[in-house]
This record gives C-alpha cells, structure tokens and sequence, in this order.
C-alpha cells in the first residue's frame, strides 16, 4: 500500500504536498518522494524514512514550483532504497510518476520498452509505467496516459507530471483507490478524502480506468476510449473527526468494512495464479516444529493457522499465550521456528516471548501490522500484514490480515515441502482471490444482524460454541461482544460443553454456533445444537448459504458465503464482529473506547 498526493494551483506546491503526504502516512511509511515543476524542470528530492525525517535530511517542502506530485512508500516491488521510491522519471519528455498498487505484465512491458532503448535504474514495476508513457508522447500527456493504460495490466492509481506540459497533472486508477480534491484556483489529487479536506469539501471519486487531468483551472475526465465524461462531484459533510474514520461513524465499523482491502493488500506481491512468493523464509523451509507466541485477538488467528499448518503443511505446532510461554522454561532448539503474531508489534508480552525464544537459539519470525515496530525489528524475519493503521481497540482488519498471512505461509510451506502439487496451490489460490468478495457480500447483507443486535443487546450472558478450524472464530466472536458491549461471553469447543457450560443453558442464554458447510466437523456441530436446542437454548447459527440442513434446528440463522473450509473462518467471523459492534452501539457504549482496554498493552 502507498499514498498519492497531487498539486496544481498557485499556491507553492512543496508545503502543500508534506502536508497531504503526513495525512496519507498511514498507507505507507517507508520512503517517500515529491516532484515538482519548477521553472520548466523536473525537480525531485525523495529518500527512504518516514517523512519527517526525510523533511529534516532533504527539506522535502522548500521545493519550488506550483505544481507537485507527492508519494509514502510501503515497499512491494524492490528493496527500500533512495533510488526505488518514488516519483520515478522517463526523462526524454520529462516524465515523473507517483503511484500505488502493482503492474502485473510489468516484465513484459519493461522488455519492449528496453528494446526500444528504454534504460532502467530501479528495481521497481512503476519506472515501466513512467517509459511506457514517455515512449507514447506525442505532445499530449493525456493522449500518452490513455496509451499508455492500454498496454498495463494489474492494480494502479498514479498521478504523472511532464514538464513539456508545466501546469497539468494527468492521473489514472485501476481497482487501487483515487480521488480528485476540486478547489477555487487549484486542484488536488489523493489516495483518499481526508487527504484533501483541509483545502475543499468538492471531490470527484475516479472510477477504474478513467483518466483525469487537473489544470488550476479546472479537471476534466475522461473515459479510457479518450470520450470525454462530466465529472460527478460529490460534498463531502463530514467533520473532520468523521474524516478520519471516512465518514464511518466508529472506527471499529470503518476497520470491519476495510476487511476486503486487508485480504487483497497482505496477498499484494505474494500470490501469482500458480504460487505464492514468500521469499524471507527459504532458509527456514525444513523447521521441525513451530511454537506461535501472541496475544488477545492474535492469539487466536495463531489458533487458526496452528489448524492449517497441522492440516496441510505437517508442521507440528503449538500455541501459547506469550505471557505463559516465557514464564514455563519452554523446550526450544534449533529446529524451533517462533512466530510471533501481533498487529502493534508492541506487545510486552509477546516481545518478552520472542526474546526469550531468541535466547535459547530460536528463529523468530514475525507477524506483525505496525511497520518498524519493537517486534518488527527485533525479529529475524518479518512478513508484513498490510491490513493500515487498526485504531479501534477490538481488533478485526488485523486479525483477518493475520489469518491471510498464516494461509500463505501453510501453502508456501506445503508447496516446497511437497505435500501440495501444483493444481492444489491453483485451486487454494483460487479460493484465496474470492474472499475479498465474499466478504464485500455479507458486508452487503449486514442489515439482518443489525436487527438481531437489537434483541441479542438485552441479554446478560452469551455462548459462542465452534469445532474444529471454527473453535478459535468462537473464541473470537466472544472476546469481540466482552470487549465492545459488556456482556458476558464464553467461547468453548463446541462438543466439550458437555463438560460444563451447558449447564448454563436456558431459554434467556443465546448460543451462537458457528456451522459452515465444507467442515468435516459440521455433522457433529448440528448435533451438538440440538443438545443445546434440548435444553431451551436460543440458537443463532452462522451457518453457509444453500445449506438447507440447519434450518430448523437454529432459532435465527446468519448465512455467510461458502469458500474452502480453511478460508470459510474468515467470513464467518465477519457477522460476528458486526454483531459486536452493533449490540455495543444498541446498548449506548461507544465500541472505540472499550473501558478499561488499551489497544497496544506494553506493560507486562
Ligand atoms: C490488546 C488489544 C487487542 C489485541 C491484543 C494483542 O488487548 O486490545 O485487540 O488483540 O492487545 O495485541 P497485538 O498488538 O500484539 O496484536
């Protein structure tokens, strides 16, 4: 994930570009770069750091000109280096070029362009698109823009400058985020809203594939035949607060919808149709055992991947709560690989877990959100969830980002320790890329769990009952209610509540039972309803779509989407954060600011 930002106007383009890049900071934080035209030339400055450590090395805002394209690095294609951020040039027509997402065919399209004298100096997929524009000018950026997106595969959102034409920015986006900020005098181009809003409420949402050029003066827009369209622009009403949280009323709701992205920005770079690419663990390919260390929320998504790592790569593993694992004089040797989850890489329980992991001549890897984290720097390998910011204390972006990374290293693992074949990759690829989807869809449908809010808000005491690869999505669903609305929540395996919880069971406790299709414990799951529908429990089941055997046995029934049984955790945790947020919501509590929690817990 990167961000884009863009200036045409009067006004000196240096501090108005800083200042909309530290509002995108949060899509990437590695490098960062600006351009502007000044006095007819191209002026770059651009260096890796965060940004305001790049301000202070290279003064990033005293850069002259009134017209400037910006851009914050998160790494995807080549290294983090000086010369890989950006702005990237094609200097024959003085070409420079921001831009977000991945260009898939960029090899091909970099051999044409190389055989045509094309000479490359960075290691990244954007210099194509900067060449593959200049190689199109013929006096009009637009006209090599629109050229240019013909010969381009992948996801994009860019914005380019040339300085044969000084007062335009020409900018273009594919299924990566774009908008156009439309001011008096001035116009402003962004990865999203609250980039703009300090400058003007008009904005016009770029739609895949239209090319828009931005004067002073005006924008105009453009349909990637080259027909002219009318720009539709919207007024943004939101406060500035709401800005923040994208006109989403809490954060936790906005992370929740953003759940889509997490999936298609954490597999960004690491999948192709036939492998995934997960190059920081080829030394650590022949491990012997992993021990995952976390906490809270990450805990579980280590639960999850401790099934997949079992089920399909033959890995033996074990998960521990970080704050128990240091304190037991753990068995550790050198064919122990450590993985530490945690999505603010700050966590004092998990740190400890990975020192002390470390101390006894373990590899530790990491998974972490928070780039340059404690966690993230002390680990020998990092492999990256990019899943943004996560600013609601009840985790739920990270967690699914989490999940996804712990699906890509299973079938990395499984590939290369031959116990999937090709066509198996393929196909768990497959199921991978229609998750972000599915997940859109029961985001879609949330107005059936909003009202179920409504009557599940009343209650007192609540049982989350799963099996198998859903038994952590129980432990899951549960900590969501006790952390956003106060009610007291137990998650337990489904069949061991036999054990005990069931003597809870009466018709004022719900039962919430998670039973999707395509899991080999789904026959015993419905069993163990009716146990409970015996003893008058209320049962809400989250249960897939077309599956007809579970009517009749729940008293309310929340259907998700069906994908593979390794990936289906992953939709069904979805109504279950939703109908968190909304009990929380129903019963007056504001869901980001849970008493007594704290999003990061750097104590031990
Ligand atoms: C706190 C947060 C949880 C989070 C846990 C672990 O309890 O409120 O949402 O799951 O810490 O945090 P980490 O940043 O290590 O994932």
């Amino acid at each position: 994930m990167c961000g884009i930002f863009g200036y045409v106007g009067n006004r000196q383009a240096g501090p108005l570009l800083v200042e909309g890049l530290k509002k995108l900071e949060y899509r990437g934080y590695d490098s960062a770069g600006i351009a502007t035209i000044n006095n007819g030339e191209i002026e770059i400055r651009k260096d890796v750091g965060k940004i305001e450590e790049i301000e202070r090395k290279v003064a990033l805002s005293s850069v002259g000109g009134t017209v400037g394209i910006a851009h914050c690095r998160w790494a995807t294609h080549g290294g983090v280096t000086q010369k890989n951020a950006h702005p990237h040039v094609s200097l024959k027509n003085g070409i420079s070029l921001v831009h977000n997402g991945i260009i898939e065919n960029f090899s091909d399209v970099k051999a044409r362009l190389e055989a045509k004298g094309y000479h490359f100096e960075t290691e990244t997929d954007t210099e194509v698109i900067a060449h593959l524009i200049d190689s199109h000018y013929r006096g009009s950026l637009k006209d090599a823009v629109l050229a240019a997106l013909k010969e381009l595969e992948g996801a994009y959102a860019f914005a380019v400058l040339s300085s044969k034409e000084p007062g335009t920015i020409v900018a273009s986006r594919n299924e990566c985020p774009l908008i156009i900020g439309v001011g008096k005098g001035e116009n402003f181009v962004a990865s999203d809203v609250p980039a703009v809003l300090a400058h003007t409420r008009e904005v016009v949402y770029l739609k895949n594939q239209e090319v828009a050029t931005l004067t002073a003066t005006g924008v105009e827009l453009f349909e990637k035949t080259g027909k002219k369209l009318r720009p539709d622009v919207h007024h943004i009403t939101w406060d500035a607060a709401q800005a923040e949280k994208g006109g989403f009323p809490h954060y936790m709701l906005k992370e929740i919808f953003e759940q889509p992205f997490a999936v298609t920005e954490t597999t960004e770079g690491r999948i192709s149709d036939h492998e995934v690419l997960i190059p920081e663990i080829e030394q650590l390919l022949d491990v012997k055992r992993i021990i995952i260390v976390a906490c809270g929320t990450s805990w579980h998504s280590g639960l999850i991947g401790e099934f997949m790592l079992e089920e399909v790569a033959r890995i033996p593993t074990e998960v521990e709560y970080a704050s128990e694992f240091r304190y037991r004089n753990p068995i550790i040797d050198t064919g122990t690989l450590v993985v530490a989850i945690s999505q603010s890489g700050e966590t004092a329980d998990t740190l400890a877990a990975m020192r002390e992991a470390k101390e006894k001549g373990a590899t530790v890897l990491a998974i972490v959100n928070a780039v340059g984290s404690s966690i993230a720097r002390e680990a020998d390998v990092v492999l990256y969830t990019k899943a943004g910011p996560e600013i609601g204390v009840a985790s739920t972006k990270a967690f699914v980002g989490q999940v996804i990374m712990l699906y890509l290293l299973t079938i990395h693992f499984g590939w290369r320790r031959h116990l999937l074949d090709e066509q198996q990759v393929r196909n768990r690829i497959r199921d991978l890329r229609l998750l972000p989807l599915q997940i859109q869809q029961i985001l879609d449908e949330r107005e059936e769990i909003r009202k179920l809010a409504k009557r599940f808000a009343t209650r007192s005491n609540a049982l989350y009952l799963g099996r198998g690869i859903n038994y952590p999505i129980a432990l899951e669903g549960a900590l969501k209610l006790k952390e956003v609305s106060y009610i007291h929540a137990e998650g337990y395996p489904a069949a061991e509540m036999k054990h005990g919880p069931i003597a809870l069971v009466d018709k004022e406790m719900p039962v919430v039972f998670i039973v999707t299709k395509d899991d080999r414990t789904y026959k015993k799951v419905l069993s163990n309803i009716q146990e409970v529908k015996s003893r008058g429990g209320h049962i809400i089941a989250i249960a897939s779509k077309g599956d007809k055997e579970v009517n009749g046995t729940a008293d309310e029934i929340l259907r998700v989407p069906r994908n593979s049984y390794l990936l289906n955790p992953l939709l069904a945790v979805l109504p279950l954060q939703l109908l968190s947020y909304y009990v929380a919501v129903e019963r007056g509590f504001d869901p980001d600011k849970p008493k007594n929690l704290a999003k990061s817990v750097t104590v031990e």
